[in-house]
């Protein structure tokens, strides 16, 4: 059963209203995202990133799904991982935020590789068991129903195919999650408003963070859908986590 009251950030809402919440939030900072990620998160976005994919173990030629793939930095990571005969698909439904991702792909030497796709990351339009790896960079927590997206996931992953999720996390120490929630309520929104000229995205951000369930849970979840080898990294203090875990291959 899936439940009709789902929370956007602090508020409980329908899923269908959740859902083009989202979507629609991303609209008005598409073009300042990647500008505001770097400044807000002090360029550690980019090392999370980078860290994730190493712990993905790519090879040539894989075909990689960046779901909720947004402006395309873990795509653009993955290409330089996969060789010049890999696909590598960002996968989104807010189709601004993938305009500009594209202009990054365009002046990549991997960028013939990388295609851009609008749909639902829940409900997602590839055939069962097309893909070595997928990547989930900050999307976990925007789904509606994280369990139903990760079984979508589990579904599109070859046997053996791996998964990575990156995603917000509260830091483990008590001082530094003070800190933290002083720095995500009351500076993060005038730095954002600067940025992007709005900070409504980034008040459901810091919300959001808090009402998702901590990487314990997460493991848990993944779990169930039928994943193996799962394990969660916390990166700088907890204030990401890194979710690595591979769909089961059959022995013969
Ligand atoms: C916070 S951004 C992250 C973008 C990118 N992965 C990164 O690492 O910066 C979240 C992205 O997920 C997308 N998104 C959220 N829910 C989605 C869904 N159900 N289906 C497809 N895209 C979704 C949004 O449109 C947005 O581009």
């Amino acid at each position: 059963m899936t439940p009709d009251r789902v929370s956007f950030g602090y508020r409980e809402v329908t899923p269908e209203e959740k859902k083009r919440l989202v979507r629609q939030q991303f609209d008005p900072i598409a073009t300042t995202y990647d500008l505001a990620d770097a400044v807000l998160s002090a360029g550690l976005d980019e090392l999370w990133r980078k860290k994730g994919i190493s712990l993905l173990g790519l090879n040539d030629g894989d075909r990689v799904l960046d779901l909720c793939g947004g402006t395309g930095d873990f795509a653009l990571l993955a290409a330089g991982r996969t060789g010049d005969h890999s696909r590598v698909i960002i996968y989104d439904f807010n189709r601004k935020m993938m305009e500009v991702g594209r202009r990054k792909i365009r002046r990549s030497p991997r960028g013939d590789n990388i295609l851009c796709i609008q749909g639902d990351a829940e409900c997602i339009a590839f055939a069962d068991e097309s893909f070595e790896a997928v990547t989930l960079g900050f999307g976990l927590r925007n789904f509606v129903h994280p369990e139903l997206g990760l079984k979508e996931i589990y579904r599109v992953l070859k046997p053996g195919g791996r998964l990575l999720v990156l995603e917000f996390s509260l830091p483990a120490r008590r001082g530094l999650r003070s800190l933290y929630h002083f720095y995500s309520f009351r500076v993060m929104p005038l730095v954002a408003r600067l940025i992007s000229g709005t900070d409504g995205p980034y008040r459901y951000l810091a919300e959001s963070i808090r009402v998702f369930p901590p990487p314990t849970e997460v493991v848990g979840i993944i779990r169930r859908v039928g994943f193996q080898d799962v394990c969660f990294q916390r990166v700088s203090q907890g204030l990401a986590t890194l979710y690595t875990a591979r769909k089961e291959k059959p022995e013969f």
